[in-house]
């Protein structure tokens, strides 16, 4: 843009002007600019194109010099450019908007795909009821619920925890298809949002439909944020517990280490499939997983080679590591996508907006978190974790992308300039969820950038395994 604005200005000032000068003011006169060349005389280069008369005399100027066409073409090329750079500042200030979900987006959806899979995950098209604005209400006055490391919980806790889990996804997936906040449905919303079965409203008629996803561009970390919280908000409701908190699968933890002292919370490796999750006969069991995902001792693997997601590709290999070198390997991607490659763009993700088309290569607009550890996990889980428009269906989505949230504000806190992107763009997307009321919430992404105003926080833990990953001899010593 800037580049076409020189272009065009300086072009328009150098060859407009001397144009002028020199031949322009026949322009007054003449009603044709180029004029036959005069009989009998031939061009004496390629390069001769045009003959003209001779703006002050009236006579007959040729052959026209090379560096008057340079001149013509400048100004015709000049204004172009700059026409073509006034318009497309225009578009772009009247085009480039936020993404805003509407009443039009659930009645404009169609069945999507993912990498050519096909999805038919359409909600109901009319949204019935009001649609309210979420505000965050955070009473002060309240202490921040904790989210906890799930391989922390011990005793009492981890009783009434796993209890109360399998009490809630019980009476999620109890409820009728008919009410949104079923378990079901639930999956649904993430398989439309995630499917590219939404339209950008009023892109309905053109040729290549501009399809909304909240993977593989900067919405990935703020839509799931939002996802978790209205699914957490559901728990609460069915259980009739507002203090209910969805515990996190610290799977980025890899290392067991010794508080220091002062220092408190979880220290305990967290790398393993949490029990809970692998109970057969518990609500929060899924069988469809990959065996990994089953063996009680194997460490999780997101330090794969991530051009094996290809779904074309068949089934990610995953090599057979022993503890100590999915170990390493693990902190070593997490330390490359939380510092090394994780500047703002890059960690958050791509931007999408109004009139840009969806990004379907995870590399092309994915952040650093999104490709690994989140993409390369929900590979390794396998089963309906695989793809976006089954992923939910596995209770396991859940603590998992907790720590998604937590990763995020990790991130922020650890210095290097970290921030969240201040585009207008970004904070005033809005998203629709429906609530633990069954009732239709707007919600903006800049609402959900600060947990603290959301009235959650998450326990403290090892992120000094992967943090200090280059120059810790040994592993993991916070
Ligand atoms: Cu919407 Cu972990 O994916």
């Amino acid at each position: 843009m800037s580049d076409f604005t020189s272009v065009a200005v300086l072009s328009w000032s150098l060859g407009l002007r001397r144009w002028w000068l020199s031949h322009g003011r026949e322009l007054i006169t003449s009603p044709f600019l180029v004029q036959p060349k005069a009989p009998g005389r031939s061009p004496t280069s390629n390069f001769i194109l045009f003959s003209f008369t001779d703006g002050y005399s009236g006579n007959l100027r040729d052959p026209t010099t090379f560096l008057d066409v340079l001149n013509i073409m400048a100004s015709i090329v000049a204004p172009v450019l700059f026409i073509q750079c006034l318009l497309s500042i225009l578009l772009t200030t009247t085009l480039a908007a936020p993404i805003n979900i509407t009443r039009e987006t659930f009645r404009t959806c169609r069945p999507g795909n993912w990498f050519g899979n096909p999805s038919d995950c359409c909600p109901p098209k009319i949204i019935k009821g009001p649609i309210v604005d979420f505000c965050p209400q955070y009473d002060a006055t309240k202490p921040l619920r904790v989210r906890k490391a799930l391989q922390c919980l011990s005793g009492h806790e981890l009783k009434t925890y796993t209890r109360k889990l399998e009490k809630g996804y019980a009476l999620m997936r109890a409820l009728p298809d008919s009410d949104p906040r079923s378990f079901k449905r639930q999956n649904e919303i993430h398989c439309a949002y995630g499917t590219g079965s939404f339209i950008q409203d009023g892109s309905t008629n053109l040729t290549i439909d501009l399809t909304i996803d909240v993977h593989m561009n900067w919405h990935f970390l703020p839509w799931h944020r939002m996802f978790v919280y209205f699914h957490e908000k559901i728990l609460q409701k069915l259980l009739g517990d507002p203090e209910f908190s969805l515990h996190f699968w610290n799977f980025d933890n890899s290392v067991t280490a010794t508080p220091r002292h002062g220092s408190h919370g979880c220290y305990k490796a967290g790398h393993f499939v949490p029990p809970m999750y692998n109970e057969p006969s518990k609500a929060t069991f899924e069988a469809n997983r990959s065996f990994m995902a089953f063996e009680p001792n194997r460490p999780v693997d997101i330090a794969f080679d991530l051009s094996q997601l290809n779904p074309l590709l068949g089934l990610p290999i995953f090599p057979n590591n022993t503890v100590e070198e999915q170990t390493r390997m693990n902190r070593e991607i997490m330390h490359r996508s939380m510092i090394t490659l994780a500047n703002t763009t890059s960690f958050i993700g791509k931007a999408y907006r109004v009139g840009d088309a969806r990004i379907v290569i995870p590399s092309a607009g994915s952040g650093t978190i999104e490709l690994w550890p989140h993409n390369t996990l929900h590979a390794w889980i396998g089963g309906w974790m695989r793809q976006p428009s089954t992923a939910p269906i596995d209770p396991l989505f859940y603590p998992f992308h907790a720590n998604m949230d937590r990763l995020w504000s990790v991130w922020r806190k650890l210095g290097y300039g970290n921030d969240d992107p201040t585009d207008p763009d970004w904070l005033d997307t809005t998203f629709l969820f429906w609530d633990e009321n069954a009732v239709m919430r707007r919600v903006k992404v800049r609402d959900f950038v600060d947990l603290n105003a959301l009235g959650y926080t998450f326990e403290e833990v090892n992120d000094a395994s992967w943090i200090f990953f280059d120059n810790s001899t040994s592993p993991g010593a916070p």
